[in-house]
């Protein structure tokens, strides 16, 4: 981060905090076809993210997106309806700062969500896959460049990117709901063409279970800034190439929000827990 960034993220949270002068302490990344969390969240203030100042701004038709801030489970959260994907063209910076304006807004544990490509053959479209840990060497780190030492290490540790006590809570609370769950390893690449059969070959031999073109650049940030990571897949194809499997994007966007409600339910039980 470098100084004018450190600035920028400073002057947006304090103009988000002029009109909403809370802390949420949890913070909730919303995916592709992932959208009707929001629905139960009782809102209290949101914003465009047009109208944010510094904010990326949304290369989708229509869809500039939200950041909506209220209480889900009685407790002070912010979720982005619409994340920034590197294969827009965003700097690696912008895919992240919504990431790093929640730490700055008072966010401690951040729950992200993602569609991602099946790599285990024993997984099925519609599965939901809980990431265990992730291979992110296909994409751009977030952290290149200057670091700003007050807000974390020049080399920070990857051992447990995503939380194991957020885990094994997430875990418990699927089998309490009668939810299945899958746990597994999650590669990012850039998209966004979907893989070729030898790329899903490979990123299935290289042990990932799964495929997609978010999350890993925002939990690199966020871990960076000493937050708590949780975060949830919906397996939305299966990218291990049969004859005749072509993948589309409607295709992940049905699979998504069919999913969706159990992903929701395992994010309020959760959200509940903290
Ligand atoms: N590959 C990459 N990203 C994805 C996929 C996939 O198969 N499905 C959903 N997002």
């Amino acid at each position: 981060m470098t100084e004018s960034q450190i600035r920028n993220l400073q002057q947006t949270a304090d103009f988000i905090k002029k009109s909403y002068p809370h802390n949420p302490s949890v913070g909730i990344v919303l995916g592709s076809g992932i959208g009707n969390l929001s629905k139960e969240i009782d809102i209290e203030f949101q914003l465009d993210y047009a109208s944010i100042p510094e904010f990326p701004v949304s290369t989708v038709e229509g869809h500039s997106g939200h950041l909506i801030f209220g209480k889900l489970e009685g407790k002070r959260i912010v979720a982005m309806a619409g994340r920034f994907h590197y294969y827009e063209g965003y700097e690696v910076d912008q895919v992240v700062f919504p990431v790093r304006l929640m730490k700055f807004l008072g966010v401690k544990t951040l729950f992200l969500s993602n569609a991602a490509g099946g790599l285990n053959p024993s997984f099925k479209v519609g599965d939901l896959m809980i990431i265990t840990d992730h291979i992110s060497l296909f994409t751009v780190n977030p952290l290149i460049g200057p670091n700003a030492e007050i807000f974390g290490p020049r080399f920070p540790d990857m051992s447990e990117p995503y939380k194991k006590k957020l885990i094994q809570k997430a875990k418990h609370i699927a089998e309490t709901k009668n939810i299945q769950v899958r746990e597994g390893v999650y590669a990012g690449v850039t998209g966004p063409s979907f893989e070729s059969r030898a790329e899903y070959r490979l990123l299935h031999m290289a042990g990932a279970d799964a495929v997609g073109m978010s999350t890993v650049q925002e939990t690199i940030a966020a871990v960076h800034l000493g937050m708590d990571v949780f975060a949830l897949s919906i397996i939305t194809d299966m990218g291990i190439r049969e004859e005749e499997n072509i993948i589309t994007h409607e295709e992940v966007l049905t699979a998504a929000r069919q999913a969706e409600p159990r992903l929701t339910a395992i994010f309020k039980g959760l959200v509940a827990s903290i």
